[in-house]
C-alpha cells in the first residue's frame, strides 16, 4: 500500500491549532477482560506467517519475531480503522478433541473482512496458519486447519515485546514537510489514539493525523530535527513521550528506537 501524502494534507486542515500536553490519564476502575465469542479463519501458508505486510503497515516485520507466527488479521470492530493496529488477543477454541486448553496470543497486524456473517458487530478473526495451528493441541493442528472455520472464544491481553522498546519507524518520502512514522513493538495496550511531536528547541506538542494502519503523519515544517514524539493509547489514554527520539539529521526508511515503553500492563 502506498502512502498517501495528499490524504494527510487534507487531514491536518481540520486539525486544531497546537497540541495538548496533558498527562497521562488512566481508568482504574476497569474490570478485567472478558472472554468473548468469535470466529476464526486462517490464511497464507499452513506453518505460515500470515499475510506478507498487512493492513497495518508492519512490512516485513510481521514475518520475524516477535510478530512471527501470532500474526491476526482482525474485522472492523477491533481494526479500529488501523487505530486497533498492535493490540494484541488471547484467543482460543473449545471443542475438547482437538483444542489445546492454552491460549494464543496475537498480534493485530491485519484487517480482515466480518467474517461468515456479514453483521457489523461480529468479531472475526483471520489468523496466520501457524497461529491456527498453535490452537490446537499438539499433532493436530493439520486436523484444525482443515476444518477452516471455527468457533472461539477471545480476551483483550498486554502486548509483551520482552527487551524492546517503542521504535518509530521513517516511511519511505519522508521529507522535512511530510515526515509519516509507523510504530512499533508497543508493550501494554498496543493501541495508538493520538500521537503529538514536537520539534527542537519547542515546548509545542504538534498532533499528527492518523493516515492508515499504524502509520502516522504532520505536514508542515521544514521540521526542525532532532523530534520528540508522544504516544497516547487507543483504549486507556496512557501517554508516553519519547524525547529527541528522531535525530536531527534523520532519513527515510530508517527506525529510530527510544528507550521507553509502556509498561506490560492493561
Ligand atoms: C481518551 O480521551 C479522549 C479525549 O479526551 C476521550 O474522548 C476518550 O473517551 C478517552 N478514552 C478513554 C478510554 O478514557
Amino acid at each position: 500500500m502506498q502512502l498517501l501524502p495528499t490524504l494527510c494534507f487534507l487531514f491536518l486542515q481540520l486539525l486544531p491549532r497546537g497540541g495538548d500536553a496533558s498527562a497521562s490519564h488512566s481508568n482504574p476502575h476497569r474490570s478485567a477482560p472478558h472472554w468473548l465469542p468469535a470466529t476464526a479463519t486462517w490464511y497464507g501458508s499452513p506453518e505460515g506467517d500470515g499475510s506478507s505486510g498487512g493492513a497495518c503497515g508492519y512490512g516485513s516485520l510481521v514475518d520475524v519475531k516477535p510478530f512471527k507466527a501470532r500474526v491476526g488479521a482482525v474485522s472492523p470492530l477491533l481494526f479500529k480503522n488501523g487505530e486497533g493496529c498492535g493490540a494484541c488477543y488471547k484467543v482460543r477454541c473449545l471443542d475438547k478433541s482437538i483444542c489445546s486448553k492454552r491460549a494464543v496470543t496475537i498480534i493485530v497486524t491485519d484487517q480482515s473482512p466480518s467474517g461468515p456473517s456479514a453483521r457489523a458487530k461480529h468479531t472475526h478473526f483471520d489468523l496466520s496458519g501457524a497461529a491456527f495451528g498453535h490452537l490446537a493441541i499438539p499433532g493436530h493442528s493439520g486436523i484444525i486447519r482443515n476444518r477452516g472455520l471455527i468457533s472461539l472464544l477471545y480476551r483483550r491481553t498486554a502486548c509483551k515485546y520482552r527487551e524492546k522498546n517503542i521504535a518509530f519507524h521513517v516511511n519511505a518520502g519522508s521529507t522535512a514537510y511530510w515526515l509519516s512514522l509507523l510504530i512499533e513493538y508497543e508493550d501494554g495496550e498496543g493501541d495508538i489514539g493520538s500521537m503529538h511531536i514536537r520539534q527542537a528547541g519547542s515546548k509545542e506538542w504538534i498532533a499528527m493525523k492518523h493516515i492508515w494502519g499504524a502509520n502516522w503523519c504532520i505536514v508542515g515544517g521544514p521540521l526542525k530535527g532532532p523530534l520528540s514524539v508522544k504516544l497516547t493509547t487507543l483504549s486507556n489514554n496512557k501517554t508516553l513521550s519519547a524525547a529527541d527520539v528522531i535525530p536531527k539529521k534523520w532519513v527515510p526508511k530508517a527506525t529510530y528506537t527510544s528507550r521507553l515503553n509502556f509498561s506490560p500492563v492493561l
